[in-house]
């Protein structure tokens, strides 16, 4: 069995999970703190403030930056569906933007067409790990006065022009899934490079308030709690977390390396395989690799044609997951998830690009440790399912 991916987890990780339980601490306190300076020092973000997923960090940072019922926000196409969401959820609208077929995404030449007078912000999303084409999108999001939150949940270790993804917008959103480089079982990141906007985050996590637990704790008349001024809500990390937090931090180096290992030595071994196109690399770029997504394309893949290749695609996926082969579609095209379209009355060729990333993508399973062997079998296995599917047709 080659699963999609293995989280890290060592006698480091077991040793320091015990401590907030040995000390009874174990809401957010000073793991979840350390947690933080050790991001900070990772990314060059001035500021990071840890909460409870990317979803609660992209539902603050929607907050903090005052999006309004009515108001507009561009998001890309293909992305995971809590990045609109966090738009739903402040009564706001998202407004879709195809992406690019060979990044993944989203395709800066498309943005501007999209900005009305109810437009506030964009939303790039780092997909996969690999930056979005960040300059434009600044330069638009300057020229229009919008704000630019980062998607970053796919983005540790991705770097843009030499500087750490999150860090350009006013916020950037990371993620601690088990399905991230590393992790906390859930749990997420908000960086921004302001101070204000880091103040306003940390009490929005914690239903608006003034001052924080631990610091109230630490206090003369800790009986007394603080001040609410803000309409905030329940995001807090827990210090379990922080504390897997910071031994994850301490082995990031390893691990990042690890999977950039198997990240390369996939992009050898399918480096003459025509039919399965490997993740977009370009010169200004460090690819994150939270995810090895591959474009299935054995003919160039165009919206009115790739039924047949959909379905061959799914039937190669499957028969790899008989043999013990986990792969996952790249990720979803959430204007044609039934709550979007069916909300905005969005149909599949209005993103064309998205709707075909949805359905030709294949990810190959990726993990720090992982043997030549396993590399080897899983594109020997591929090959060997390709050839077995040949005669697939459209449904
Ligand atoms: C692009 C993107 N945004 C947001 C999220 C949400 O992250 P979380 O599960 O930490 O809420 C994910 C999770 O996979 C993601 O891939």
């Amino acid at each position: 069995m080659i699963p999609i991916t293995k989280p890290v987890f060592d006698d480091d990780d077991l040793a320091l999970i015990q401590e907030p339980l040995k000390s009874g601490w174990v809401v957010q306190g000073k793991y979840v703190q350390q947690f933080e300076d050790h991001f900070n020092g990772f990314t060059g973000s001035r500021n990071s403030v840890a909460v409870s997923s990317c979803t609660s960090a992209l539902h603050i940072a929607m907050a903090a930056l005052g999006l309004q019922p009515g108001d507009e926000v561009l998001v890309p196409a293909f992305t995971w569906i809590a990045t609109p969401n966090c738009v739903e959820y402040m009564q706001a609208r998202p407004i879709f933007v195809d992406v690019s077929l060979d990044t993944f995404n989203i395709d800066a030449d498309h943005v501007e067409r999209h900005i009305t007078p109810r437009t506030k912000g964009i939303i790039p999303v780092h997909l996969f790990g690999l930056p979005a084409d960040m300059a434009p999108i600044l330069d638009i999001a300057n020229r229009h006065g919008l704000w630019v939150v980062e998607d970053a949940a796919c983005g540790f270790d991705s770097w843009y022009k030499g500087q750490h993804v999150g860090t350009f917008g006013e916020y950037g959103c990371f993620s601690f899934h088990p399905r991230k480089a590393i992790t906390t079982g859930e749990g997420g990141m908000l960086t921004t490079q302001r101070r204000d906007l880091a103040e306003l985050a940390r009490s929005l996590r914690d239903h608006g308030a003034s001052r924080t637990d631990l610091e109230r704790h630490e206090q003369k008349y800790s009986f007394l709690l603080a001040e609410y001024q803000h309409l905030g809500f329940n995001f807090r990390m827990t210090d379990i977390q922080g504390a897997l937090g910071v031994t994850q931090m301490r082995k990031a180096e390893v691990i990042m390396a690890g999977r950039r290992e198997a990240a390369a030595r996939y992009n050898d071994l399918l480096a003459e395989v025509e039919w399965l196109r490997r993740p977009f690399q370009d010169s200004h770029s460090v690819h994150g690799y939270q995810s090895y997504v591959c474009l299935f394309q054995p003919q160039v893949p165009r919206f009115a044609t790739h039924d047949a290749m959909f379905n061959r695609r799914n039937a190669m996926m499957a028969s790899l997951e008989a043999k013990g082969i986990i792969t996952r579609q790249g990720t979803h095209a959430p204007p044609h998830l039934h709550y979007y379209s069916n909300k905005y009355q969005i149909r599949p060729h209005d993103y064309p690009n998205a709707y075909m990333a949805e359905r030709l993508t294949v990810t190959l399973p990726l993990y720090a440790g992982m043997s030549e062997d396993e590399s080897e079998q899983v594109v020997e296995q591929l090959r060997a399912v390709f050839k077995a599917t040949s005669g697939t047709r459209a449904a």
